[in-house]
């Protein structure tokens, strides 16, 4: 075989490994379903065929005002298309979490806190008041994430869901340039997109994993999505008693839509959540804090990150299944994150 067969060989494989990887079925897809009721059906939430597989008849028939049983139909559909209640064997679970990497937070304290390193496959949650260093963290994981191995890196590309307007290429260009990376190189592998509010952060997952998949064609890896921050718009737009409920729906299932990417890609998921300083308010009574429980049982790594004196900042880790709890001390420094 000529080099340049071997190489066409070499595209074959990836584009059907990928084929095999990722389906993305869009709602439209689906029987019954024309574009005004799949307009009704995002704006009820519905964005995904496995949101709609997991619906019963009666919700979807009053959010996209058809009939029930036609919303029977659409639901069978979607469950044949979808992958909800898919069966893996275990050596196929196995398989997958062997490829699973760790990404260097820039401090080795930090790091042996997490067991090596931010994980793919996983949520990991940064929650902590203002200026305790959550978008400082995720800046410096989406510099580090472009590494190579050897250096704690995967080589990956990042995608940012940027709701507070946060994003700072100024900063990331510093840390960049302390890292010994080409900051322009490192810039083009981050893209950034601002979530207008809850639907369309959620809505953007959707459209982060086409945009993964296409760079996954040409030979581009996603290795890490950020979400910065993760709550801020469920807080603001659900306040009051009744819709908490409601948002608690819809934020458990954006994180099982991230989990999902996470676990396709075989990228690192982190988040972050703001939280006020009483720590008895979020430590004494679980059903306290923004996202509550579900963001507590969906994420697997919880750090909690507060404020110590001048750069110093203290990262303890909340109630994870296979890791000690403890804690690591770090700098934030013009640099980045950095050990004491
Ligand atoms: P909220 O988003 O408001 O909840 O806060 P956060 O947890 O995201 O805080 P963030 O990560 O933005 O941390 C901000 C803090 O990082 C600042 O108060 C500084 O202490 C530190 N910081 C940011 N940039 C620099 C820098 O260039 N040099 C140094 N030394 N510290 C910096
Ligand atoms: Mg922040």
């Amino acid at each position: 075989m000529s080099a340049e067969e071997e190489k066409m060989e070499e595209i074959k494989e990836a584009q059907e490994e990928l084929k095999n990887d990722v389906k993305i079925v869009e709602i439209e897809d689906l029987p019954f379903v024309g574009p005004a009721t799949a307009e009704k059906l995002r704006e009820a939430g519905y964005f995904s065929v496995e949101a709609i597989a997991v619906a019963s008849p009666a919700e979807l028939s009053s959010a996209a005002e058809i009939g029930e049983s036609t919303a029977s139909k659409i639901i069978s559909a979607a469950r044949k298309l979808a992958s909800v209640g898919g069966f893996e064997t275990g050596d196929v679970v196995y398989e997958r979490r062997k490829n699973i990497g760790k990404i260097t937070t820039g401090s080795n304290e930090l790091d042996r806190l997490l067991g090596g390193g931010i994980e793919t496959q996983s949520i990991t949650e940064l929650f902590g008041e203002f200026g305790s260093g959550k978008t400082q963290i995720c800046h410096q994981v989406a510099v580090n994430v472009q590494l190579p191995k050897d250096q704690g890196g995967l080589n990956g590309a990042v995608v940012v869901i940027d709701t507070e307007g946060t994003f700072r290429p100024e900063r990331i260009i510093q840390m960049a340039e302390a890292k010994g990376l080409d900051p322009d190189k490192v810039l083009k592998n981050i893209y950034v997109a601002q979530a207008y509010n809850s639907n369309h952060q959620m809505l953007l997952v959707d459209n982060a994993k086409e945009l993964a998949t296409r760079l996954k064609k040409d030979g581009v890896n996603v290795r890490l999505l950020i979400v910065d921050s993760l709550t801020a718009h469920f807080r603001a737009e659900y306040v009051g008693r009744g819709t908490l409920a409601d948002r608690q729906q819809k934020l458990n299932k954006h994180l099982h839509d991230l989990l999902r990417f996470g676990e396709i890609f075989n990228a690192a998921i982190v988040v972050t959540n703001q939280v006020m300083a009483k720590p008895d308010q979020f430590f004494g009574d679980p059903t306290k804090p923004v996202g509550g429980h579900i963001v507590a049982h969906t994420a697997t790594f919880r750090v909690y990150l507060r404020k110590s004196k001048g750069e110093l900042r203290v990262a303890r880790l909340i109630d994870s299944p296979h890791l000690p709890e403890g804690e690591a001390i770090f700098r934030i420094t013009e640099r980045g994150v950095e050990d004491r």
